[in-house]
């Protein structure tokens, strides 16, 4: 049985957030909202809890978790050989959508970072998250609470969704803000390097660095070794089919193919599904077809915090094939490009 429970004021006086932290320290299973994703929590310096993690979520133990903090004090607790660099990001995006690489103490047991000499850390933003670090004393693991392959969740009801019966708690503090995962960022090296774009732009990230690379995802089964294990693989994927449009110019060429595709296949029998921008749909009258709108073309936030849901709706109406389009890479356009490809079936160029 999974409890449910909604929240209502986020503090650590809180009933709700006092009964999670307490499944938290008895090395339980809570999700809870991020501003990002929720996320499904567990002690992070608890191996056994830990593993119920990797279990609940089908995850390969392979693949790394992130560990959440309540505030910068706790930093040294987790991680090691701590640049002055990373203060100046602190300063900047903490509490927020930012993840950092660092060497891991070694309090933090092996299955957190898969092995891995470093460890993911970041401080999340959003009052629930906040007020159960700070209840249960101790940093929390947290991967997005989906089940392993899936599209993230935005919502507590995604939430359960895909782990109904699996965990032991839902904290319900309604959709989330920023609706893309945190950025993954590198900077043990010289030039600081993307590992996954989230919910911090690269432009904002270069204002405070100067240059910062982006590792780019190649395709699933590539041989080049993964800095990031786990970040590269086809990942984040409805069950429908997904076809992804992009442009060389404009985004109004890739509308016209994406009419003549859905025509294509809705003549063959299928029901088609269609992720846009509120400026696309008058190219798609008829009725005939699934339309989920993420909102205007020119405010990426919304297109962000509503691309996750868009997905998972299409999937729940019976959909056989999703056509989506891409968004640029401005601000959080490289985030929302990078998870729609990781979804995708097939991409086209127009
Ligand atoms: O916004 C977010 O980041 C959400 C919320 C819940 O905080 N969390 C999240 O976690 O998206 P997850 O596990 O779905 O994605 C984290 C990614 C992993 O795929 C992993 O590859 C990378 O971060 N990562 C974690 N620890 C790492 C490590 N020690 N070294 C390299 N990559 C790591
Ligand atoms: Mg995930």
């Amino acid at each position: 049985m999974t409890e449910y429970l909604t929240v209502t004021s986020a503090s650590t006086e809180d009933e709700s957030i006092l009964r999670a932290a307490g499944v938290i320290r008895r090395g339980g299973l809570v999700a809870f909202p991020t501003e990002t994703v929720y996320g499904l929590g567990a002690d992070a310096l608890n191996p056994r809890a830990v593993a119920r993690i990797f279990a609940a979520k089908g995850r390969p133990t392979y693949d790394p978790l992130i560990v959440h903090l309540a505030g910068l004090e706790d930093l040294p607790r987790v991680a090691r050989e701590i640049p002055e660099v990373v203060y100046r990001l602190a300063e900047a995006f903490w509490p927020g959508p930012l993840t950092l690489l660092l060497p891991r103490q070694d309090i933090v047991p092996e299955n957190v970072t898969a092995g891995l000499p470093r460890v993911a850390v970041r401080i999340p933003a959003h009052p629930v998250a906040c007020a159960l670090l700070k209840a249960s004393r101790t940093p929390i693991a947290a991967p997005s609470a989906n089940r392993f392959g899936r599209t993230s969740p935005t919502s507590a009801r995604h939430v359960l969704a895909d782990l109904e019966g699996r965990i032991d708690l839902v904290l319900d503090g309604g959709p989330t803000d920023i609706g893309v995962e945190s950025t993954v960022l590198d900077v043990s090296g010289g030039q600081p390097v993307i590992l996954r774009p989230g919910g911090i732009s690269r432009e904002s990230l270069e204002a405070l660095l100067g240059p910062v690379r982006l590792l780019t995802a190649s395709p699933a089964g590539d041989s080049e070794p993964q800095v990031s294990p786990g970040l590269l693989d086809k990942h984040y994927a409805p069950r429908a089919e997904l076809v992804l449009f992009h442009w060389r110019q404009s985004p109004a060429g890739v509308i016209e193919k994406m009419a003549e595709m859905a025509q294509e296949r809705a003549a063959r029998g299928e029901l088609v599904g269609l992720l846009l921008a509120d400026e696309d749909c008058e190219q798609f009258v008829d009725g005939a077809f699934q339309v989920f709108r993420l909102g205007s073309e020119t405010g990426l936030e919304k297109i962000a915090r509503s691309l996750f849901a868009g997905l998972r709706a299409l999937d729940e109406a019976g959909v056989d094939v999703i056509l989506a389009r891409d968004f640029g890479e401005q601000g959080l356009g490289l985030a929302i490009r990078d998870r729609l490809r990781r979804a995708a079936n097939r991409q086209v160029d127009v």
